[in-house]
């Protein structure tokens, strides 16, 4: 356990710091355009690299193991690393975080790989809203068409997940819950936080969690629901006329740091124990001089052990500012 009691038992893998989208509050192309160095080639984790530490991690108690980017799908060979880890973890809840943008052509390889679930960003379903959000020209329809893909293949329920931003998108949520509700898949409605230095981001912009309860609430009738797991990011809600639930994920005016069990590995091997960390640890180099699995396993107890993060029940507009590691290098 770290400072604060607690444990380590959920993965995320960047696979790539690269993206087809440019979501403003997360790649904004003023920051993210021709000039950007993204990481070379020989600098990104191998498949078999990013194996060797998933077994380490799972020596630690890691129970869940989720890939993110930058967008994971447009990583070369993605099913290959899913049915590695699969084979490599057997157990593992092994799950993926996604734009949409490439999974209807790979929901079957990726369900046959040994995926079990997938989480799909969907910020409106209004398409010039979601297009100025994405800035990439991406249209609804094709990410509505990958999502009832995925739950065809199996990888169910899928998880919707919709950043909401104060006056961008947020008259946008009663539609959304209105349009997934009785599908069987779950919304998630994410408060805009301040990741990174780039997005901008401001008090003023975040609609707090409880206000979208509110708002759904007055169109159809909700309750609360107990977690699924202690530690959960997202407050679920159940409609009362039994046609399903949706969640809340309160970052910035309800912090969750008490249960973070959560450790991330960004796309160039280094791990970082906070999603607003500014530094992280270097595996990669560990693993490229030779050092054995059992260094590297005490190596990430060092760190652990030594971990008090809080970022999110300590921020302040202050702390917003200041540099921190982007989303899209150490993943969402
Ligand atoms: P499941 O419960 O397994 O479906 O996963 P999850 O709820 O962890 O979902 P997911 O990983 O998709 O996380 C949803 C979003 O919550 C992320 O994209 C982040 O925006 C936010 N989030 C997740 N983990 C953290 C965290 O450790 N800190 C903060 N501040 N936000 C987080
Ligand atoms: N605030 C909240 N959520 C964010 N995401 C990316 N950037 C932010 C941010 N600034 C979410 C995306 C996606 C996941 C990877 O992280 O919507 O669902
Ligand atoms: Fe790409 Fe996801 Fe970031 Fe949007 S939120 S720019 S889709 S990594
Ligand atoms: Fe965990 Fe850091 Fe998020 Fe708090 S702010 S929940 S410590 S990742």
């Amino acid at each position: 356990m770290d400072t604060r009691n607690r444990d380590l038992r959920d993965l995320r893998i960047s696979v790539t710091d690269r993206c087809n989208f440019r979501c403003t509050y997360c790649m904004p192309r003023n920051v993210f355009n021709d000039k950007y160095q993204f990481l070379p080639h020989d600098e990104v984790l191998t498949f078999e690299e990013i194996v060797r530490l998933a077994k380490i991690f799972r020596g630690h108690g890691v129970e869940k193991i989720r890939l993110t980017g930058g967008e994971p799908l447009l990583r070369h060979g993605i099913e290959r690393l899913v049915e590695m880890l699969a084979r490599a973890l057997p157990g593992v809840d092994l799950t993926l975080t996604t734009n949409g943008s490439a999974l209807k052509a790979k929901a079957r390889a990726l369900k046959a790989a040994g995926l079990t679930r997938v989480t799909v960003s969907l910020d409106s379903m209004d398409d010039a809203t979601f297009k100025a959000m994405n800035d990439a020209d991406f249209p609804v329809a094709k990410v509505l068409e990958a999502i009832d893909m995925a739950a065809a293949e199996g990888l169910s329920p899928v998880k919707i997940n919709m950043v909401v931003k104060r006056g961008v998108n947020d008259r946008h949520v009663v539609d959304m819950a209105r349009y997934f509700k009785g599908s069987g898949n779950i919304v998630r409605f994410i408060e805009f936080m301040d990741v990174g230095a780039t997005n901008g981001w401001k008090m003023d912009d975040v609609i707090p969690g409880a206000e979208v309860v509110k708002r759904i609430h007055e169109v159809f009738p909700c309750e609360p629901v107990d977690p699924n797991y202690s530690g959960e990011v997202a407050r679920r809600w159940r409609y009362q006329d039994g046609a399903g639930e949706f969640g809340v994920i309160s970052s910035v005016t309800e912090a969750f740091c008490g249960a973070c069990t959560r450790v991330r590995l960004s796309t160039d091997g280094a791990i970082y124990t906070c999603l607003f960390a500014r530094k992280g640890y270097d595996l990669k180099s560990m693993m490229r001089t030779g050092k054995s699995d059992e260094e590297i396993h005490n190596a990430i107890a060092t760190i652990w052990l030594h971990r008090d993060d809080n970022y999110s029940e300590i921020r302040t507009a202050e702390t917003a500012k200041q540099q921190k590691v982007e989303m899209s290098f150490i993943g969402g």
